[in-house]
């Protein structure tokens, strides 16, 4: 008997639990394959709560998902409910109460997906970007004076702790150094502008990459990252950067490498509990219709073994991935893919089993 892992299982909205089911069907094959096995509990939090009885998210749920050995998300968001409410008080809540402080996003065009980047190609688009989680604009800071009246002023403020920005860039350090590509670290911010902000960014990268001689460095503006994320993607290997600068340059990412079916993500706490999740939304429109792709949500559950260290079940995971991709859809699109959710789903387990 292997391991045996506690997951929290928050199924969400709209499309969100179909495609954790498949995720749960492929993490159940490949405990059957290895050494590995899952306890999952289902949370029910969202959009469909909060407008039964206005649940968002209790105490108890809370305290109980910082016993889990990691939580597994699809989806929160509903068009019912007015845009920001279940943001603010679910998904970034659970992101500053577990102190979720890293948001890692592999940015991998595998084979067989089509990149919208001309004349590129796998192996061309292979970098992972590290997005401070917690702080930032996040945070939340600022307010109105005189609101509503033409003298109205709006101010919204980023949040920067030391603490929060070094511990940030030293997972990037050592993330970049077991991923061990090119072992290059490039900080992304905006000193010509941002004094404040981007000043301590880049001190404390600058002071931090002394402790590791083998990583090399570059910085650029976040403007000009963005031109060379579609002109040159391959000079990236890791990217470091802010909550809001990483917010934006990750669907830019998420696009590059077939979108919003492949595009999968984690909320980290590298001392304490994890959260992982397809990058795409709640997709009301395709909701109960078989027509999602369950790839991003699959891939996110292999990040989830990635993190947990089982090496051996992340790579049937991704192998089976791999090979639905390359073998199998017609398009990564939801309606297009020649299959539905569900036989995807039934794809991957085939591959896992072998
Ligand atoms: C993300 C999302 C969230 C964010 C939203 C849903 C609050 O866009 O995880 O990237 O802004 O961080
Ligand atoms: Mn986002």
């Amino acid at each position: 008997m292997g391991k045996k892992y506690k997951i929290a299982v928050i199924p969400g909205d709209g499309t969100g639990p179909e495609v954790v089911a498949e995720s749960l069907k492929a993490l159940e094959a490949v405990s059957r394959k290895c050494e590995v096995d899952f306890q999952f509990k289902e949370f029910f939090l969202g959009g469909v709560q909060y407008l039964k009885n206005g649940m968002l998210l209790p105490e108890e749920i809370l305290e109980e998902l910082k016993t889990v050995d990691a939580i597994f998300l699809g989806a929160i968001g509903h068009p019912d409910v007015k845009p920001g409410i279940l943001e603010k008080e679910i998904l970034l809540k659970l992101r500053f109460e577990l102190d979720l402080y890293i948001n890692l996003r592999p940015v991998i065009l595998l084979p067989g997906v089509e990149t919208p980047l001309k004349d590129k190609g796998p192996g061309d688009i292979d970098f992972v970007i590290v997005r401070e989680n917690t702080e930032g604009v996040y945070a939340g800071g600022g307010g109105f004076f005189k609101k509503g009246t033409p003298d109205e002023v709006a101010v919204q403020e980023s949040i920067n702790t030391r603490k929060g920005v070094e511990r940030c860039v030293r997972y990037a350090f050592d993330y970049c150094g077991e991923r061990d590509k090119e072992r290059k670290l490039t900080l992304c911010a905006k000193t010509n502008v941002l004094v404040y902000e981007s000043d301590l960014w880049n001190r404390v990268f600058e002071e931090v990459r002394l402790d590791y001689p083998n990583i090399k460095t570059d910085y650029q503006h976040v403007d000009a990252l963005c031109m060379w994320m579609i002109k040159n993607p391959e000079q990236f290997d890791v990217i470091v950067t802010n909550n809001m600068f990483g917010e934006i340059i990750t669907d830019l990412g998420a696009i590059i490498q077939g979108g919003m079916g492949v595009a999968a993500g984690g909320n980290i706490n590298p001392e304490g509990i994890a959260m992982f999740e397809p990058i795409g939304g709640s997709a009301p429109k395709y909701t109960g219709h078989n027509k999602i792709n369950p790839l991003a949500a699959i891939s996110a559950a292999q990040m989830m073994l990635e993190h947990l260290k089982e090496k051996e079940a992340a790579g049937l995971i991704l192998e089976a991935v791999k090979k639905v991709l390359k073998n199998d859809l017609k398009s990564l699109a939801a309606g297009k893919m020649g299959y539905g959710t569900s036989e995807v789903g039934d794809l991957v387990v085939s591959y896992i089993e072998g």
